[in-house]
């Protein structure tokens, strides 16, 4: 496991925006992986400059949504699909070969769920997973005790993540469950970079990564991961102090 310590949230932003785009330099036709969330939007940003200016090459590469919240979709606000297009699909001016949004709203989201699985194992494994990681560890929606080598799940939203979804759509919407690929599909990526910044990630970052890999932290099991790239800002990486 390596981590990366830039000063402020602009260079976490770019340097994991670099490691990005040198994995799709190296394999051009990777199926890659971004997280929703506040975390990667300036990753995002960046990610959409080098596209745009030509610095990196994406038109072989295929895009998949890591999770989504179970009854929204990319029509509504707030949503991970809604964050995927608004950031990053509709302002790429070359797109990618292919995108797979989780749709939330799926009247049968177990069928979603099968077809998420489908999408992966037939374009996968994931070259490259960027994520972020939840107050409580989690991975996408793969909250405490999930097993560590699933496919695509459907689970029940932890009390922690219920009392924070409200940052993303106020009292709009309420869901139960979270549609995410399985920790099993994230730990196949050739490449992982998990970001965090500010003070409230300290604390979870230290359990992650400083302490047992454990199901009740899903993060943990990024420590068995041959190539995985942590990257904070300073205050998120007070957690690595002693
Ligand atoms: C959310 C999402 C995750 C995201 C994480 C951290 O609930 N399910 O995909 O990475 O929690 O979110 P944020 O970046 O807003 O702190």
């Amino acid at each position: 496991m390596d981590i990366f310590i830039e000063d402020d949230y602009s260079g976490m932003s770019r340097k994991a925006c670099k490691l990005v785009a040198d994995y799709i330099g190296k394999n051009p036709r990777a199926l890659v992986s971004f997280p929703g969330g506040t975390t990667p939007e300036g990753f995002v940003n960046e990610f959409v400059t080098m596209v745009n200016n030509d610095a990196v090459d994406i038109s072989q590469t295929r895009y998949v949504s890591l999770d989504e919240w179970v009854g929204l979709s990319a029509v509504d606000e707030g949503s991970c699909g809604h964050f995927n297009m608004t950031n990053l699909i509709n302002r790429l001016k070359k797109p990618f070969a292919e995108v797979h949004l989780i749709d939330g709203a799926a009247k049968d989201i177990q069928e979603e769920r099968r077809s998420l699985d489908r999408y992966i194992a037939g374009r996968g494994p994931l070259g490259v997973s960027v994520l972020g990681i939840g107050l409580n560890g989690h991975l996408g929606f793969n909250e405490e005790g999930v097993p560590p080598d699933s496919d695509a799940l459907v689970l029940p939203l932890s009390a922690t993540t219920k009392k924070v979804m409200g940052k993303y759509f106020g009292n709009k919407f309420s869901p139960d469950f979270g549609i995410t690929q399985g920790l099993g599909q994230i730990m196949q990526a050739g490449m992982i970079v998990l970001l965090a910044n500010g003070s409230h990630k300290a604390g979870i970052l230290r359990r992650a990564f400083k302490g047992p890999v454990t199901p009740d932290v899903p993060a943990s099991i990024l420590q068995t991961h041959p190539k995985v790239m942590v990257g904070a800002d300073r205050d998120a990486a007070a957690g690595f102090r002693d």
